[in-house]
């Protein structure tokens, strides 16, 4: 069986990514793909109760706590839901990863960035995604799409949110063999078609 793949999405809070991975996906099963669709933080089991936390605890979380959380949601995650999957010769679509730590964690909470990395080396192993698609949204964009009902990550104020731009818009920068940037300011038909002609450059 051919080995599978295994693509990322990330972007800042309503970067509009969730409709761009549903599209995706209805277009690769239409074309007879097998695909998995799945998220970060909380995707099943153990994961889902740590999403309960990372979004909705409401005393004090500790930047590095936070880290550490959302990486061992990623690591369950990796091991036990992606890395069968892309043995299984299917394609792993991911609403965030790890570029989303060195993002909010790194870029937001500045926390030291090559430490970031690392730890996420250690939580994902030799699992790297083929493609990471970002959706570049401005600040007040994003803050409407949020809305007035806020999870603890949104709460973060808006110079927080322009860090987390600018630190995927430098990660795209650092690697831009993997990582490609779209932006989200467009119409979703042709965001969409974007998407497929990247993806497509990789299984295709
Ligand atoms: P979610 O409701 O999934 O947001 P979205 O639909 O925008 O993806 O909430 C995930 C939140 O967690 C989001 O604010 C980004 C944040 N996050 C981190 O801060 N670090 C991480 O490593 C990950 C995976 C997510």
């Amino acid at each position: 069986m051919s080995k599978g793949f295994f693509i990322t999405f990330e972007g800042a809070d309503g970067c509009g990514k969730t409709t761009q991975i549903n599209l995706l996906d209805k277009y690769l099963r239409d074309k007879g793909y097998k695909t998995l669709l799945t998220r970060e933080p909380g995707a099943k089991g153990l994961g889902v109760k740590l999403r309960e936390i990372l979004l909705n605890y409401d005393g004090e979380v500790s930047p590095t706590c936070e880290s550490f959380l959302f990486l061992a949601d990623r690591a369950q995650h990796v091991d036990c839901i992606i890395k069968p999957a892309i043995e299984q010769g299917i394609i792993v679509l991911c609403d965030r990863h790890t570029d989303s730590t060195v993002a909010y964690q790194g870029y937001g909470r500045g926390l030291d960035i090559e430490q970031i990395k690392k730890l996420n080396n250690i939580a994902v192993g030799d699992i790297k995604p083929d493609l990471t698609i970002i959706f570049d949204v401005d600040i007040e964009t994003s803050m409407t799409r949020v809305g007035k009902e806020k999870d603890r990550m949104e709460s973060s104020g808006i110079d927080f949110f322009k860090r987390v731009r600018n630190g995927f818009l430098e990660i795209a920068k650092q690697e831009p063999e993997r990582v490609k940037v779209i932006n989200s300011a467009q119409s979703i038909e042709k965001i969409h078609e974007q998407v497929t002609e990247l993806i497509e450059n990789v299984i295709g």
